[in-house]
C-alpha cells in the first residue's frame, strides 16, 4: 500500500522503517524499502518480500514506479540503487496473484505498465542481483541501466515451465543483450544460468563476492554520481536510443544530445577544470 501525503513535515512521519519524505512527499511502503541517500547522491531501492522471494505482485510494482518517479525528481539523488538483498533479488511475477486471472483480466489490470516507468526513469539505475533473478524478476533487472551480481546471482526465464512467457522484456531486452542463440534457449526451455555464465554472454557488468555486493554496486554508484549529472542523463537516453533506431538515426539523436551538453554550466565546469588542471564540480545545470 502506498500513501501519498503531499507537503507534509518530516516530523509527521511515523516510526515505521518504510515511511520517509522525498521531495515534500510522505511515501509509505509495504513491499520495498527505499533510502534517498543511502549516500551522497545514491539512492537504494531494497524489494522486500523475503517469504514470497521476492514475488513481484502489482502493489510492489506500484510502490517501485511512485519511488522511481519521486526520485528522478529529487536533484540530490544522482544514482539508484535496485536490490533485492543478499538471498534473493525476485523469483518473478507473483504467480500466485495470476495464477486464475482471465486474459481480460491482465489486460485491463495491465500490469505491466507501471514497468514503464523503470523505462522512463533519466537517472542512472543499477539493479545489484544476489541469489535468483527469474522471470519478472530477470525482466527487471534488464529494465535497469547496469547489473552487478554476486557469485549466488541465476538469472532466467522459467515462465514456459509454468505454461506462459516471458511478458515484462524477456524476448527483446534478453535478446538484444544477449543475441538470439542464447535468448531463444533461456526463453525456450526456461533453464537457469549462473553469474559466471550470465557475464560470458555479457548480460551482467561484473561478478562479486555476496558481502561485497553492495560495497561494490556502491562504488559503481559512486563513480557515476560524481559526473555531470545532466550529461549522465543525456548520456544514458542516447545508449538506450540504440536499441530503438538506425544507425545513422542513433548517430544524429547521439550528436543533437552532445551539443545540448553545451547548454549546462557543467560542461564549461567540466572544460575549464580540465584547462586549469583542477577537479571540477558539477551542479546538474
Ligand atoms: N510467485 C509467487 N510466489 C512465489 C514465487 C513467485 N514467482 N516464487 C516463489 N514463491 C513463493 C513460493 O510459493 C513459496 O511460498 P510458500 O512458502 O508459501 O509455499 C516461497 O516463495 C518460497 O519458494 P520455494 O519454496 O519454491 O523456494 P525454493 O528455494 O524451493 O525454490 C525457486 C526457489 C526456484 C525460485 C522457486 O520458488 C520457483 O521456481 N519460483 C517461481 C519462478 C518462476 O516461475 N518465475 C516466473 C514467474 S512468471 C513471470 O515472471 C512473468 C513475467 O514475464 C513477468
Amino acid at each position: 500500500m502506498i500513501l501519498k501525503i503531499k507537503f507534509v513535515e518530516a516530523s509527521f512521519v511515523t516510526d515505521s522503517i518504510n515511511t520517509l519524505n522525498i521531495n515534500n512527499i510522505i511515501m509509505a511502503f509495504q513491499f520495498i524499502k527505499v533510502t534517498p541517500q543511502v549516500e551522497t547522491h545514491i539512492a537504494l531501492i531494497e524489494l522486500n518480500r523475503p517469504k514470497e522471494l521476492n514475488a513481484l505482485n502489482r502493489e510492489l510494482m506500484l510502490e517501485i514506479r511512485d519511488a522511481l518517479r519521486e526520485l528522478d525528481e529529487d536533484d540530490n539523488v544522482r544514482v539508484v540503487i535496485l536490490t533485492g538483498g543478499e538471498r534473493v533479488f525476485a523469483a518473478g511475477a507473483d504467480i500466485k496473484q495470476m495464477a486464475n486471472a482471465t486474459a481480460i483480466d491482465m489486460f485491463n489490470v495491465d500490469q505491466f505498465s507501471t514497468w514503464d516507468q523503470i523505462k522512463k526513469t533519466k537517472k542512472p539505475i543499477i539493479a545489484a542481483v544476489s541469489g535468483f533473478a527469474l522471470g519478472g524478476g530477470c525482466e527487471l533487472t534488464l529494465t535497469c541501466d547496469m547489473i552487478m551480481a554476486s557469485e549466488t546471482a541465476k538469472f532466467g526465464q522459467p515462465e514456459i515451465k509454468i505454461g506462459t512467457m516471458p511478458g515484462a522484456g524477456g524476448t527483446q531486452r534478453l535478446t538484444r543483450a544477449v543475441g538470439k542463440a542464447m535468448a531463444m534457449e533461456l526463453v525456450l526451455t526456461g533453464k537457469f544460468i549462473n553469474a559466471e555464465e550470465a557475464l560470458n554472454m555479457g548480460l551482467i557488468n561484473r561478478i562479486v563476492p555476496v558481502e561485497l555486493l553492495l560495497t561494490e554496486t556502491l562504488g559503481l554508484a559512486r563513480e557515476i554520481a560524481k559526473q555531470s549529472p545532466v550529461a549522465i542523463k543525456l548520456a544514458k537516453e542516447a545508449v538506450n536510443q540504440a536499441f530503438n533506431s538506425t544507425l545513422d538515426e542513433g548517430l544524429m539523436f547521439e550528436r543533437k544530445n552532445f551539443y545540448l551538453t553545451f547548454a549546462s554550466e557543467d560542461q564549461k565546469e567540466g572544460m575549464a577544470a580540465f584547462i586549469e588542471k583542477r577537479t571540477p564540480t558539477f551542479t546538474g545545470k
